[in-house]
C-alpha cells in the first residue's frame, strides 16, 4: 500500500472510513526547505505525543481541529481535510526569517503578535504573501482569511499561556488549516503542533527547545524535544 501523501515529516494513509486518514509521524528532519536533512530516532514518537496532547488541549479550549484519536506511538487518526495552500505564521518575539528580513536582532518582544501568510509550496520556498495575493491566487476567500486570522490569534493566546505553564516562551509558530471533506464550509486546524513548527525558549535560561537546535547545529535535539514532552505532559495531567 502506498501513502496518499508523503511530506517531509509525515505520511498520510487511507483508512476504512473515507473521511478519516491515518497521519504517520516520521523520524526525518529537514530544514531550510529540505536542503538540510537528518534522521532522529524517536522524533516521530516525540512529535506525535506532543502534538496529540496539544490538540486535545486545544479541542477542550474550543478550537476545532482535524484530530480524532491517537492510534499508537507514531500514528494518529485525523479527519480528512482539503489543506489550504496558505500557511499562517504567528510571531510574538523576533526570530528566524523575521530577523533576516528586517535586520532586527533576535529576541525582541512585539507589542502585538505579527501574523504572516505564506504559500505552502516547497518548490517556491513558501513565499510570504499578503491578502491581495491570497485573493488573486484564490488561496482562501475573504471570509476564510478572516477566520484564519481570528483562529490563529486565538490559538496563540491559548498556547502562549499553555507553554508559559510549561516554563516555555512561545516565540513563533506555524499553523495549517483545512476544509473538512464532509463539510467544506468548515475550516479546522490541521497538521501538527510540535517543536518542529514552533520556536520555544526556556523561560529561565532562554535555551532553545525546538528545531533551531537542528537548524543551527546546537546538539541535543531530541533531548530538548523529550524535555518539551515531559513539560507538556505535566501541564495537561
Ligand atoms: O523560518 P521562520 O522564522 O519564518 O519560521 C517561523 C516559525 O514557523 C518557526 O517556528 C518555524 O519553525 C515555523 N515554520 C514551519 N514551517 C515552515 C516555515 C516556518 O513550521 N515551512
Amino acid at each position: 500500500m502506498n501513502p496518499l501523501y508523503e511530506g517531509k515529516a509525515k505520511r498520510l494513509w487511507a483508512t476504512e472510513d473515507p473521511n478519516v486518514l491515518r497521519m504517520e509521524f516520521k523520524n526525518d528532519a529537514t530544514a531550510f526547505n529540505g536542503e538540510k536533512k537528518a534522521q532522529f530516532e524517536n522524533k516521530g514518537r516525540l512529535n506525535n505525543a506532543i502534538s496529540t496532547l496539544i490538540y486535545g488541549f486545544l479541542e477542550k479550549e474550543g478550537v476545532p481541529t482535524h484530530f480524532v484519536r491517537q492510534i499508537d506511538d507514531t500514528n494518529v487518526e485525523v479527519r480528512k481535510v482539503d489543506i489550504l495552500m496558505v500557511e499562517v505564521i504567528i510571531r510574538n518575539i523576533s526570530a528566524g526569517s523575521f530577523c533576516k528580513r528586517t535586520g532586527i536582532e533576535e529576541g525582541r518582544a512585539f507589542s502585538q503578535p505579527i501574523i504572516e501568510f505564506c504559500i505552502k509550496s516547497d518548490e517556491l520556498g513558501d513565499p510570504l504573501v499578503n491578502d491581495d495575493y491570497i485573493r488573486e491566487l484564490s488561496l482562501a476567500t475573504a471570509d476564510e482569511l478572516a477566520f484564519l486570522r481570528q483562529s490563529a490569534l486565538k490559538v496563540n493566546t491559548i498556547l502562549t499561556d499553555f507553554f508559559a505553564k510549561c516554563g516555555l516562551k512561545l516565540v513563533d509558530f506555524k499553523l495549517e488549516f483545512g476544509r473538512l471533506a464532509t463539510d467544506p464550509k468548515t475550516i479546522v486546524l490541521a497538521d501538527e503542533i510540535s517543536p518542529d513548527g514552533c520556536r520555544l525558549w526556556d523561560l529561565k535560561t532562554g535555551e532553545k527547545m525546538d528545531k533551531d537546535r537542528f537548524r543551527r547545529d546546537l546538539g541535543n535535539v531530541m533531548e530538548a524535544y523529550a524535555e518539551v514532552l515531559e513539560r507538556v505532559k505535566e501541564a495537561t495531567a
